[in-house]
């Protein structure tokens, strides 16, 4: 289904929206954009004068819902202005902190219009519908029988050189600490067809690389092409036949779901990026027990072995913990040692915060906030030193790079290696939506500069 154009007589409003959080909710907050498309709601880049704003939330982290409320009194002092010019402003709480707390938002935002769990973004046109008619506010946190891939439109907003496609969404997996099997629910995996065809498309509007997304994408099943069901692994094979798609990626992965199918994918699929998010959260078993992961350090170890079996140049990034309910020194220690004997390309860490109605929040031993800032911030200095030598390293090499954007300088444009870091280089803009060979020059804290040959351009 692909979204209608609007309408001439249709009267055109102005919507923003507010994404926080993750590459799903960025996917999301698109989706609703093409969904409210055709009632005549067009994107507008600030929400002073927007006549519809959507909060798009997310849960993961701390004091979620309290910068909610902050955002919504901000908003709703937006709102108020608009009502005294005589106008309306739909006030919309989308994401996983609406799904979580949505009758507390209501209660304490009351001008609030729409709360919308993630599984109900189909149905958001109806509750716009509702709202505009006003008597009360609408909330729609089910998780409902349809699918809202078979209601949402067709992407229809132009996408992008890189971008992303959700594949599978929720998580059975119930990690102590994770709010997502209650915010996203049950794990879903979209049909390969569906995928396939939402890849030609978004291929056709310019994607050159396309990032699979899921909560626990490589957890992703899906219906196949044929009459069985497909890993994702056999998906990546399946997507890379695609002329003109230059780059495969998928995140986030469990280690628990790192199949040899998939494995393999990353020996014979040469557009499957050799960068990958794998988080581990900790090296301590006693912990990893603890936080429920469904694995040990060693099957962590080996499944990185596997991994650069398949693709020795394959780099890795991963999310950690400090300071889970439990955790002693010596596990902390165990961790360092993790993240030292695996060396990181780069990572994302952070403090253990509770989150209500998980079972790590309810646990006795919770480490104290000092200790907690102290182990992080030791993590983060050995994580820093990783990723500083991990792009030291890259200086000299020859490396692919797809440029997606002008540079901050005249002159000047920038892509990813295939590590994902940016890199600037001296260059054309007509190379924009092009791959070449660069040769790296330096590494800078955030990036690399490159020098680019067009002999050596493989576009
Ligand atoms: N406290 C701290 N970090 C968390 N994460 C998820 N839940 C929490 C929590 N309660 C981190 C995990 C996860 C990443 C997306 O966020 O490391 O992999
Ligand atoms: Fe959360 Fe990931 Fe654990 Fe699922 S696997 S519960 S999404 S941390």
């Amino acid at each position: 289904m692909r979204a209608a154009a609007i309408p001439e007589s249709f009267d055109r409003k102005r919507l923003h929206v507010i994404t926080w959080g993750c590459q799903m909710n960025v996917y999301d907050s698109a989706r609703m954009q093409d969904v409210l498309a055709p009632l005549g709601y067009v994107p507008t880049p600030a929400p002073d004068d927007a006549d519809m704003v959507i909060l798009n939330t997310c849960h993961i982290r701390e004091k979620a819902a309290e910068k909610v409320f902050s955002e919504l009194g901000r908003l709703h002092r937006l709102q108020q202005a608009r009502e005294r010019a005589g106008g309306r402003m739909i006030l919309a709480v989308a994401g996983c902190v609406a799904q979580a707390e949505g009758a507390e938002i209501l209660a304490r935002a009351p001008y609030v219009d729409i709360v919308l769990g993630p599984q109900t973004y189909h149905r958001l046109p109806e509750m716009v519908a509702r709202a505009a008619r006003a008597v009360g506010a609408v909330i729609d946190t089910e998780f409902p029988a349809e699918d809202k891939f078979d209601y949402l439109p067709d992407a229809s907003a132009p996408q992008g050189i890189t971008t992303f496609l959700t594949v599978q969404e929720g998580c059975d997996k119930f990690c102590s600490f994770c709010v997502v099997p209650y915010t996203r629910g049950a794990e879903q995996s979209r049909p390969a067809g569906a995928v396939i065809a939402e890849a030609k498309r978004l291929v056709a509007q310019g994607a050159r690389e396309i990032t699979l997304l899921g909560q626990n994408v490589n957890a992703w099943h899906g219906e196949g092409l044929d009459s069985g069901t497909w890993s994702l692994g056999r998906l990546i094979r399946a997507l890379a036949e695609l002329p003109d798609l230059r780059r495969l990626r998928y995140t986030t992965s469990h280690p628990r779901d790192m199949d040899e199918e998939l494995v393999s994918a990353h020996r014979d699929v040469p557009s499957l990026m050799p960068f990958l998010h794998l988080p581990v959260q900790c090296g301590s078993d006693r912990v990893l027990a603890a936080m429920n992961r469904g694995h040990r350090v060693d099957d962590y170890l080996r499944t990185v072995e596997r991994l650069r079996g398949a693709r020795p140049d394959l780099a890795l990034s991963s999310d950690f913990i400090v300071g889970h309910p439990g955790e002693t020194e010596a596990d902390f220690a165990a961790t360092l040692a993790l993240v030292r004997q695996v060396g990181f390309a780069q990572a994302f860490s952070f403090k253990y915060s509770p989150r209500p109605g998980t079972p790590a929040a309810a646990a006795p031993s919770q480490v104290s906030e000092p200790e907690k800032e102290r182990r992080l911030a030791e993590l983060q200095e050995l994580l820093r030193v990783q990723q500083a030598r991990f792009n030291a390293g890259c200086v000299g090499l020859d490396l692919p790079v797809l440029f997606t954007s002008t540079g901050r300088h005249p002159g000047q444009i920038t892509g990813r290696s295939p590590y994902l870091q940016p890199v600037h280089v001296t260059g054309p803009a007509t190379w924009i939506g092009t791959e070449a060979m660069v040769r790296i020059a330096a590494a800078l804290p955030n990036s690399l500069s490159a020098t680019l040959s067009t002999e050596r351009a493989c576009a």
